[in-house]
């Protein structure tokens, strides 16, 4: 091999690439935030706490265990945690649960988890929690099915799996305008492509709402909510937006009934 080939570095297609704890920066100041992880912090969050809340009151109970999957550097985790819930952070890049771990206090539980297919570390938590949050952490998965599938051994009866993706229209206009997302399959129809953040490009699969729909269905769960929320107008002029304005995410919950 010629010794100025370019050997292609596999973490560039990775979310264990270290650049990406930096992009995925919620720990840090608000005015220091990356705009893509602002928005799961302006758009996502406030719909999700609601929906825990009904949850809350669903159950009757004030406080709850919670399981946040791809929980990056761990701010939602810490909020929950703010809350009163008991928190149990997931993620596959050691480089973000090193900064979730640093910036939380210890009675937070992160575990380290490539895959959510076996009895490792994180078992401990089977059969607990009341409710499992992803934020934009299962589209980069091929195998979403079979990870919802694992997620299922955590819940207990009535708990319920809450979680943001992005919706296809948001990616059909941001392959127009030429933003974030490249590479896909169809510029009409994405189905898979790339997400690429300054240089690391991260497979990205787009499932309709009625995927899922089917997934959870077979699982015995009933759907409980799906919700396009939009950016809200500070939102937009605190970070200049120049991204796509169909929203950015599709919320989606479903209860596991049994
Ligand atoms: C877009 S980031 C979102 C991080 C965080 N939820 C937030 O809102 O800032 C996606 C996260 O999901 C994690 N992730 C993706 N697939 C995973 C898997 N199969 N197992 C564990 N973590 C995964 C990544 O490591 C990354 O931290």
């Amino acid at each position: 091999m010629p010794l100025n080939s370019k050997i292609e570095d596999p973490s560039n297609h990775d979310w264990k690439h270290n650049d990406l704890a930096d992009r995925f920066n919620t720990h840090k100041a608000m005015d220091e935030i990356h705009p893509d992880a602002a928005v799961n912090i302006y758009v996502g969050w406030p719909v999700f706490f609601e929906q825990i809340k009904y949850q809350m009151e669903f159950l009757g109970r004030d406080k709850l265990n919670i399981l946040d999957f791809g929980c990056g550097t761990g701010e939602f985790c810490k909020n929950l945690h703010m809350k009163g819930h008991k928190v149990v952070g997931m993620d596959k890049s050691d480089s973000m649960l090193e900064i979730a771990k640093g910036n939380s206090p210890h009675d937070i539980s992160y575990c380290l988890k490539e895959l959510v297919d076996s009895d490792g570390e994180c078992s401990i938590f089977y059969n607990q929690m009341d409710v499992i949050t992803a934020m934009h952490s299962f589209e980069w998965n091929k195998n979403i099915d079979d990870i919802v599938k694992d997620l299922d051994k955590f819940l207990v009866p009535k708990g319920i799996m809450l979680f943001a993706v992005f919706p296809k229209g948001h990616v059909i206009e941001s392959l127009k305008i030429k933003d974030l997302f490249e590479d896909f399959d169809s510029e009409e129809n994405p189905t898979e492509g790339f997400c690429n953040f300054d240089g690391v490009k991260i497979p990205v699969y787009i499932k309709d709402p009625t995927y899922f729909d089917d997934i959870f269905k077979k699982m015995n769960y009933e759907k409980v909510l799906e919700f396009y929320p939009q950016l809200p107008k500070t939102f937009l002029e605190k970070y200049e937006w120049h991204a796509a304005m169909y929203p950015e995410m599709v919320i989606l919950a479903y209860r596991k009934t049994v």
